[in-house]
């Protein structure tokens, strides 16, 4: 009989649940909304990055059909073949206009947007200076490139710097933060990158897959948010997150998109959006501009859910916006919280290593602007009361 060159496998999953990490997929059986149904439990969710409510929202849903039914399900083609719709240009026309760039163009991911620009703009011979908690297509387009990876520590603009006085200053510099860190809901510290970018001749990027829709004016990210146009040369955002569908974006100069029309390999290798992501995508556009209290919605649930946490007793980090972590340490026992909340109807996901640091375990948690304050005050209550059951709050 073949031996299984895979099971290898099957022996580190075994070791996962051992160590109590082994997660099993919850099934979302109803719309993704602040009180749903997964693994048929009603329960508050406070796992999503629906941050606006607009996978459900009727304007979004009504534009996605309308396209269907116009252009069909697909596309067919690769956009630099036959896949680019005129559709997908008015996105991209819209997003330019939204985020003050000159130009922009749209991949499949947020994920596809940062892999597949820094491994474009970058080669063997360059060097990336990058945040320690960068998200994981950073990292993994950081890598694809084959330039130097240097990592400074979280938010550590000094040790940014000494990296940055070490490099001859010929060579080509990237200097990258994420806009809002994902798994501790800080912001990068922009001006003073920016500032350090301007003086050390690096190219300024910026991964805004988090606070699109949620920073700045009307939702146009961290950049708005610290007034910092025109100072970042590449801006990556999402279209899965608050804007409710699915993909992401690269904003910057008109050369900058030309050439990863050219370059970027996700672009040139993978079939584009289904005509339906591009329109509903337009219309969370015209959301953000035309119904502006939903963002302040979103706000007032966050501070109302994190002064709520905050007063329980939890350590809830560094947290500067709607996502709010809470520190347990041990991975173990943040899996425990959040399959205890489960129970008592709070989804909140545990996040242990490798995806956060060890002994930095957590349940993350992400308030919408559609939770109601009954929702929000259940899940604190539930919070409460299985975090003093653990011992985790006394
Ligand atoms: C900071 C950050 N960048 C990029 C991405 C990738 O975005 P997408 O889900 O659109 O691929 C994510 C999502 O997980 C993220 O948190």
């Amino acid at each position: 009989m073949r031996r299984d060159p895979l099971a290898y496998l099957t022996v580190e999953l075994s070791t996962l649940k051992e160590q109590g990490l082994y997660r099993k997929l919850r099934i979302l059986e109803d719309e993704q909304k602040p009180k749903t149904t997964f693994d048929h439990r009603a329960v508050v969710n406070l796992s999503s990055n629906n941050y606006l409510g607009l996978t459900t929202h009727p304007r979004l849903r009504e534009r996605a059909l309308e396209a269907t039914r116009k252009y069909g399900v697909g596309t067919g083609s690769v956009r630099t073949i036959a896949g680019t719709m005129d559709i997908h240009m008015e996105l991209e026309r819209r997003l330019a206009e939204f985020k003050k760039t000159e130009a922009v163009v749209v991949f499949q991911s947020g994920f596809a947007a940062n892999a597949g620009t820094v491994s474009a703009v970058l080669g063997k011979d360059d060097v990336v200076v990058s945040d320690e908690l960068n998200h994981a297509s950073i990292i993994d387009g950081c890598r694809l490139s084959r330039a130097a990876i240097k990592v400074f520590p979280h938010k550590d603009v000094g040790a940014a710097r000494k990296i940055l006085q070490t490099l001859p200053a010929a060579q080509r510099k990237l200097l990258i933060t994420d806009g809002v860190f994902s798994m501790d809901g800080d912001l990068g510290p922009l001006p003073a990158l920016c500032d350090l970018a301007e003086e050390f001749g690096c190219i300024m990027m910026v991964d805004d897959a988090h606070a699109s829709g949620v920073f700045g004016q009307n939702g146009r990210g961290t950049i708005d948010h610290f007034a910092a146009h025109g100072r970042v040369d590449i801006q990556v955002g999402t279209l899965s997150k608050a804007i409710g569908v699915l993909g992401g974006y690269v904003a910057g100069s008109r050369a900058l998109i030309e050439f990863l029309y050219h370059r970027a390999r996700p672009f040139l290798f993978s079939t584009s959006h289904p005509p339906a992501v591009a329109a509903a995508c337009i219309a969370a556009l015209d959301v953000l501009l035309e119904e502006p209290h939903i963002v302040d919605r979103l706000w007032e649930n966050t501070r109302f859910f994190q002064s709520g946490l905050k007063t329980l007793g939890f350590n809830t980090g560094a947290s500067e916006g709607p996502i709010t972590p809470v520190i347990v340490g041990d991975g173990a026992l943040a899996m425990k919280l959040s399959d205890r909340l489960f129970e008592a109807g709070v989804f909140a996901q545990g996040i242990a290593s490798p995806t956060v640091a060890v002994g930095k375990a957590r349940v993350r948690t992400i308030v919408t602007a559609t939770h109601t304050r009954d929702e929000l005050q259940f899940a604190l209550d539930a919070f409460g009361h299985v975090g003093r059951e653990l011992g985790i709050i006394h």
